[in-house]
């Protein structure tokens, strides 16, 4: 059964949130395995992000779901450490064929969210994987239904300021998007 690595970065725990409802919905695929690797600052020394342990991990999933704040219009200076830190990776062509998929979390209903997305998939691409969207068509646009920010080419989440917990649709739309990241990947493995 597949395996399913959530690598991602949370300053204030939203990200982290929606990180753990991925989780979730890729549990809910019978045998499916979940690693969820948070990458934080103390890995990252002069600009450079190594963890041994974590490269590891990510090289015996099947599929790998990046998540990350969206930070000025882009993923957020640690997750670009992480990808910069895992050219080796990709100068070996390690994780071809791996399945992968995106979230990113942010306090503007748009946010510039899918320029984040957008460079995620571009890495993805590089890496030679194979991208999942969220094949999941909005419910609506109140705070409960799922999709309501109405984007496809992953999961985008939004809070306001003041809210310490996500909203309901977001974790909604993240549960699916673990879902179908495994569903793809035992797929793909089949
Ligand atoms: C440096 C910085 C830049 C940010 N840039 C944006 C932005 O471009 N668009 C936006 O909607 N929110 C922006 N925000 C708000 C963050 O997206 C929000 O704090 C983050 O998603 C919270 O996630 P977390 O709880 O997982 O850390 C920014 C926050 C910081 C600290």
């Amino acid at each position: 059964m597949p395996s399913v690595a959530i690598v991602y970065f949370s300053a204030q725990g939203h990200t982290h949130q929606l990180a753990e409802a991925v989780a979730e919905g890729a549990k809910g695929i019978a045998g499916t395995t979940v690693e969820l690797i948070r990458l934080v600052g103390t890995d990252i020394a002069e600009g450079r992000w190594k963890n041994d342990a974590a490269v590891a991990k990510l090289a015996a999933a099947d599929a790998i779901v990046f998540g990350t704040p969206t930070y000025m219009g882009g993923y957020s200076a640690q997750m670009k450490a992480f990808i910069d830190g895992c050219a080796g990776v990709w100068f070996q062509q390690g994780w071809k064929d791996k399945i992968a998929a995106a979230f990113t979390h942010s306090m503007g209903l748009s946010g510039d969210k899918l320029n984040t997305l957008q460079s995620l998939l571009v890495n993805a691409m590089q890496h030679g994987m194979v991208w999942v969207g969220l094949g999941l068509l909005a419910e609506g646009t109140g705070p409960e239904h799922a999709n309501r920010i109405g984007a496809y080419l992953g999961a985008m989440a939004q809070t306001d300021g003041n809210q310490t917990e996500v909203n309901p649709g977001d974790r909604k739309t993240c549960v699916h998007l673990g879902k179908r990241v495994a569903e793809a990947a035992a797929r793909w493995k089949r």
